[in-house]
């Protein structure tokens, strides 16, 4: 059976803070879905709990994989991660005094990982060769958008099957973000990754989403295809200001 992912029905927060209300979102393999929302929506939360890092109070997240069926709200997120799932996650979070290569080596703690680093790491250089001129150069020493590359990278080194990605445009020049969601987009027609991303920047992700949700204040407030989405009055009036 194909993967997917279906989240149904979820609330979580953090203690008093209720963040994520009745959330559902599905995505099918080799899909590439768009969470779009302004700051303080839900979105990093929402991934949160696909990773195991955020528990739901409610409702359910199911990975469907393999002809099985996986609860990840039961699973911890080394689990999780062994079941193919990985985050770049809001910020990067690289290791600045360690070098692209050691930060790379991080990223295959999966066990299935380990056997695999030689083919892993190619696989990295080869879809970001700025990454082999700069193997050895320190994470913190390198431009936004190479350290947003390398967090990109680090997430694939354990051969993920479905891959969130969390704001990758944010801090970025704007071409240096057209860049980096190109890379998104080839990692979906190259490879067939299946891609959850959360965006702020609604015109980028729109370039290479099948599908989009919108989230405000921890609802989904509309969920389409691309066409549908830069139709709709809230977009209009939220990210293109014509509303
Ligand atoms: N660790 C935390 N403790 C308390 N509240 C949090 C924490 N992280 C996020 N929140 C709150 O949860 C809501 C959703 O945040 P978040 O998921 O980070 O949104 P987004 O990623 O869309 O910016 C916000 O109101 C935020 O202040
Ligand atoms: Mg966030």
């Amino acid at each position: 059976m194909a993967l997917e992912l279906n989240i149904r029905d979820i609330d979580a927060g953090y203690g008093a803070v209720r963040a994520l209300h009745g959330v559902s979102l599905t995505i099918a393999q080799s899909q590439t879905v768009a969470l779009l929302g302004t700051n303080g929506n839900g979105k990093s939360t929402l991934m949160k709990c696909v990773m195991g890092i955020v528990r739901p109070t409610r409702g359910s997240v199911v990975l469907s994989m393999d002809n099985r069926q996986y609860d990840l709200t039961r699973l911890s997120t080394e689990e999780i991660v062994n079941l193919g799932v990985a985050m770049v996650p809001e910020g990067r979070r690289l290791f600045p005094k360690l070098t692209v290569e050691e930060n790379l080596l991080l990223g295959a703690f999966r066990p299935l990982a380990r056997g695999e680093i030689a083919k892993n790491s190619a696989f990295c250089y080869e879809i970001f060769p700025v990454l082999a001129e700069r193997r050895r150069q320190l994470a913190g020493s390198m431009s936004g958008g190479q350290q947003q590359m390398l967090a990109i990278a680090r997430a694939l080194m354990s051969a993920p099957k479905l891959l969130l990605v969390d704001e990758p445009s944010v801090g970025l020049a704007p071409i240096l973000v057209s860049h980096t969601i190109t890379k998104i987009k080839e990692l979906k027609e190259r490879y067939g990754l299946t891609v959850l991303m959360a965006e702020q920047n609604f015109h980028q992700a729109i370039r290479i989403a099948d599908r989009g949700y919108i989230i405000v204040h921890g609802e989904i407030v509309f969920e389409g295809g691309v066409q549908a989405l830069e139709q709709n009055e809230l977009v209009r009036s939220y990210y293109l200001g014509t509303g």
